[in-house]
């Protein structure tokens, strides 16, 4: 039997800014899928209108893919549309798509706003290449410019954390708060997210972060095999 599967189709996304640039990303991204291919999944209202124009193409084209998802949201976006999905442990992507909060001139990026950077730090470490779907409100002359960036860490280690994010240089640090829940984002791995204002941000941050002891990721993306796409 299958289910019927309408308590999936409320993941739609409300208000996408700049929706039509990112409908065109979405078939720009669709049109490089192959039948048989293992592609990775990014997160966000941009990978949002990509997963549902790659599967408009597997429909009409009754093309077998299997999607490596970086998030519930995209999982069951996935699920409700009919992709097959899969993890890292099963599959290595051909190659992976994903969005961005803010990208620079060297192709640094910051992401995380929907607190998925963990999961999509590793679809991308694990892809010969990433596409990044950027609309023109992503481009910056100086990362950091309109974003925090990201922390995830591990919920007893939180003081410890933003002193350390202190010493690095960090400001204005805040604990994301939930919506639709009471207290904090618990995000996919249980864990809690730090937003952090850096005023300058160098090559060697992205490590001095992620060697705090309690850090789990960040949302600074520094140096990454990933070709970005700007429409
Ligand atoms: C989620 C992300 C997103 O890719 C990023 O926030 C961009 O989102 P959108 O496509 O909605 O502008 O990193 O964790």
């Amino acid at each position: 039997m299958n289910w019927s599967k309408d308590i999936l189709n409320k993941i739609e996304f409300d208000n996408i800014s700049n929706i039509e640039e990112k409908r065109k990303l979405g078939e720009i991204i669709a049109s490089k899928v192959q039948d048989g291919q293992v592609i990775g999944f990014g997160s966000g209202s941009t990978s949002y209108m990509a997963t549902m124009a790659i599967a408009d193409r597997v429909k009409n084209e009754k093309l077998n893919i299997i999607a490596i998802p970086t998030s519930y949201e995209i999982k069951m976006l996935c699920n409700y549309l009919g992709l097959r999905t899969a993890s890292l442990m099963e599959y290595k992507p051909d190659w992976s798509f994903d969005g961005a909060d803010e990208v620079d001139d060297n192709s640094w990026l910051i992401k995380g706003r929907g607190g998925a950077s963990f999961k999509e730090k590793l679809n991308i470490v694990n892809s010969p290449i990433t596409y990044i779907l950027i609309d023109k409100s992503k481009k910056v002359s100086k990362l950091g410019e309109k974003f925090k960036i990201p922390v995830e860490c591990v919920l007893e280690s939180i003081n410890y954390v933003k002193e350390e994010l202190i010493k690095l240089g960090g400001r204005d640090i805040t604990l994301r708060k939930a919506k639709g829940k009471d207290g904090p984002v618990i995000t996919e791995n249980s864990n809690i997210i730090l937003d952090v204002k850096f005023e300058s941000i160098e090559k060697q941050l992205e490590k001095q972060i992620k060697s705090i002891p309690g850090v789990i990721e960040s949302g600074l993306f520094i140096g990454y095999n990933v070709e970005i796409l700007e429409y």
